[in-house]
Order: C-alpha cells, then sequence, then structure tokens
C-alpha cells in the first residue's frame, strides 16, 4: 500500500489488522477495512488470479482489463473463498490515483443509537464519506488505556463516537462538507466536533481505532462477531445487541465500519470465553444473527466464516445454497484437501 502511495497510486482497501496481515488472506477472506464504505473492498480491486488447483494444474482465473464478461466469473468466486478452493500464487490488482487531501473529524455523541441514526443520515444529505467508522465509548476507554492515549477526552455522558473521514483533490469542496457533516450530526445530538488538525492528530486517531480489536480482545471481550445490515438498520441492531446482552447475561461492545452497515460485536460474558461448545453462547449467537437476517443482513462483512460462523450459515442460506457451495467445492477439490471443514460441512 505504502508503496504503490509512493508513485501517487492508490490501493483502497485497508483493514485494521494492515500492520500484521497479508495479501493473501485478504484476499481469501475478502477483506474491507475504513475505506470500503467511499472505495469498496478487496473483490472490486482484484482483477486476475493465479491459482494452483488442487490437482496442481495452474490456472489464471481471468485477465488483465478492467472489464470482463467472459463466462463465469471464476476470480470472483475465488475472492472470499477463504482457501477452500485453490491457492492464490500471484494477483493482478486494479489502483486508482491518490486523492490529494483528506480531513478527519470525530463527533461524540450521547447516545449510541443516535449515533447510528447520524449514520444513514449522512448518506441520504447526499455525502459519500471515505471512512465512517463508530466505536463505542467502552471500547475507546480500553483502546485508549491499553495505548496510553489522551487524544479523545472521555466523559461520562458520551456514549459513542463517529469518526468521519472526506477525501478528494479539491481541499475547498471537503472543508464544506466536513462542515455541513457536523451541522447534519448536531441534528442527532452530536456534540463538539474534534477535527484532526494535522498528519499526527489524525494518525493517532487512526491508530486508536485500528486497535480497538485487540485491545477489547485482551480484557475480556474474547467473542468477535462481525455482523453486516443495511446502514438505516443500524439503531435497531445495535438496540437488538444490547437487548441480547441483558437476556443472555453478557456485555458487549459495538464498533466498526458503521458506513457499510458492517459492525463488529465484542461479547465479554462472565464465564464463557468462546462460543465454540457452548450451547448457551451458541443459543445467543442464534438470536443475534436471526436479528441480522431479520434486519436484512448477513453472517459476516468482512472477517469470513472460518470455522466459527459455520453454525449459523441456515439463517442466511437455504439448503439450496448450501447444496450449490459444496458443488463448487466439490468441483475444485474433490478429495477436500484444502482448508477441509471451513464454511461449512461437506456431508
Ligand atoms: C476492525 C477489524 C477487526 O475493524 O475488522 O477492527
Ligand atoms: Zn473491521
Amino acid at each position: 500500500m505504502d508503496s504503490v502511495k509512493e508513485r501517487g497510486l492508490f490501493y483502497p482497501p485497508d483493514p485494521s489488522s494492515r500492520g500484521s496481515c497479508f495479501i493473501g488472506g485478504n484476499i481469501a477472506e475478502n477483506s474491507g477495512g475504513p475505506k470500503a464504505v467511499k472505495y469498496g473492498v478487496v473483490k472490486d480491486y482484484v482483477l486476475n488470479l493465479e491459482v494452483v488447483l488442487p490437482n496442481g494444474e495452474v490456472i489464471w482465473t481471468g485477465a488483465n482489463v478492467l472489464k470482463n464478461s467472459t463466462g463465469y466469473n471464476l476470480t470472483q468466486l475465488m475472492v472470499g473463498s477463504e482457501g477452500t478452493l485453490g491457492i492464490v500464487t500471484k494477483i493482478v490488482l486494479k489502483l486508482l490515483p491518490l486523492p490529494k487531501y483528506d480531513l478527519l473529524m470525530l463527533v461524540p455523541f450521547k447516545s449510541l443509537e443516535k449515533a447510528s441514526e447520524a449514520v444513514s443520515a449522512i448518506f441520504r444529505a447526499g455525502f459519500t464519506p471515505s471512512g465512517l467508522e463508530l466505536v463505542e465509548i467502552d471500547a475507546l476507554k480500553i483502546v485508549s488505556a491499553m495505548v496510553d492515549s489522551h487524544a479523545v477526552p472521555v466523559t461520562d455522558d458520551i456514549e459513542a463516537h463517529l469518526i468521519i473521514e472526506v477525501d478528494g483533490n479539491n481541499m475547498d469542496v471537503l472543508m464544506q462538507d466536513m462542515e455541513q457533516i457536523a451541522e447534519l450530526t448536531a441534528q442527532f445530538e452530536g456534540g463538539e466536533v474534534f477535527f484532526a488538525d494535522d498528519a499526527q492528530q489524525k494518525a493517532e486517531l487512526w491508530k486508536l481505532r485500528r486497535r480497538v480489536a485487540e485491545a477489547v480482545k485482551t480484557s475480556g471481550y474474547t467473542i468477535e462477531e462481525d455482523t453486516v445490515v443495511p446502514r438505516a438498520e443500524l439503531p435497531k441492531l445495535i438496540r437488538g445487541v444490547k437487548e441480547l446482552g441483558k437476556q443472555y447475561g453478557f456485555h458487549a461492545v459495538c464498533y466498526g465500519h458503521a458506513g457499510d452497515g458492517n459492525l463488529h460485536i465484542r461479547i465479554n460474558h462472565p464465564t464463557i470465553k468462546n462460543s465454540h461448545g457452548s450451547p448457551e453462547m451458541t443459543a445467543a449467537l442464534r438470536a443475534l444473527f436471526q436479528l441480522v437476517k431479520s434486519l436484512g443482513g448477513t453472517v459476516s462483512g468482512e472477517h469470513g466464516v472460518g470455522l466459527i460462523q459455520k453454525p449459523y450459515m441456515d439463517i442466511v442460506f437455504r439448503n439450496a445454497n448450501l447444496e450449490l457451495m459444496r458443488s463448487i467445492k466439490r468441483a475444485f477439490d474433490p478429495n477436500n484437501i484444502l482448508n477441509a471443514g471451513k464454511i461449512f460441512d461437506l456431508a
């Protein structure tokens, strides 16, 4: 990412784990990150892949072109297939011109639900931020303590913050957009806006946001769910998460890519630290994903399915969908030698 930047080019997918993840893993999971809200996710940048098939044959999935309507789209089939269909050995990506400027602001809200209501209002008003992240206050407190940062004052009357970024080539337009977005947030009881003035303040804010996952995990929020709903349904999802917490005896903290309706939910249960093998937590998570489905969403926005989300696939897919996926897996990998048991069971 940094090396294309030096040439004035831009590869937007920017997962929060960018310091430790690899591009192959990003393709396997179809990763997103904060810029997805304006620029899309990994799949939107992959043009062509060299893949070693389970039988040892090496193929290219597509062509190095911007448009392609030639047969089934094997490139996109590989993206997000979690290493179950083939091994990617070369990647051809699309790049964009690097936008010249970006502006970043942080808006505090007294109500988490109000913060989430502001999200869709920003788009309805005609803005397309290049980042629109939500961080619930408990997550911010934990991450600020972990990285010893005082960049964001944590006061008791605040429940959540929105981090809002705009980017482009015309500074006047960006300033105007930011001012108008700030005014809009006030209608949702947004508090005093903090504008990140320089590169250092921006980096500090993004550092806080990026390290949320690690911070909350190490402080007891060990169960991680990656939900996605249409963004206008976020308030209902958040309300539902809090109700489920009361019902099942856990504390949940919400954060993530609110602009995409992609909410990461971290669960801290006093005794259950892993959903795997826990009937009680599995029941709670089924209720969560049923809610997600009823709101028009699905099980994972950007983290994939793997083993942990596998028990919930039947909530969002009919058997016909799962059978099609199984047939594809068998066509690529009849001996089930690649990442067996991930996403769904074959039998
Ligand atoms: C994040 C990762 C966990 O957004 O997806 O922090
Ligand atoms: Zn994320």
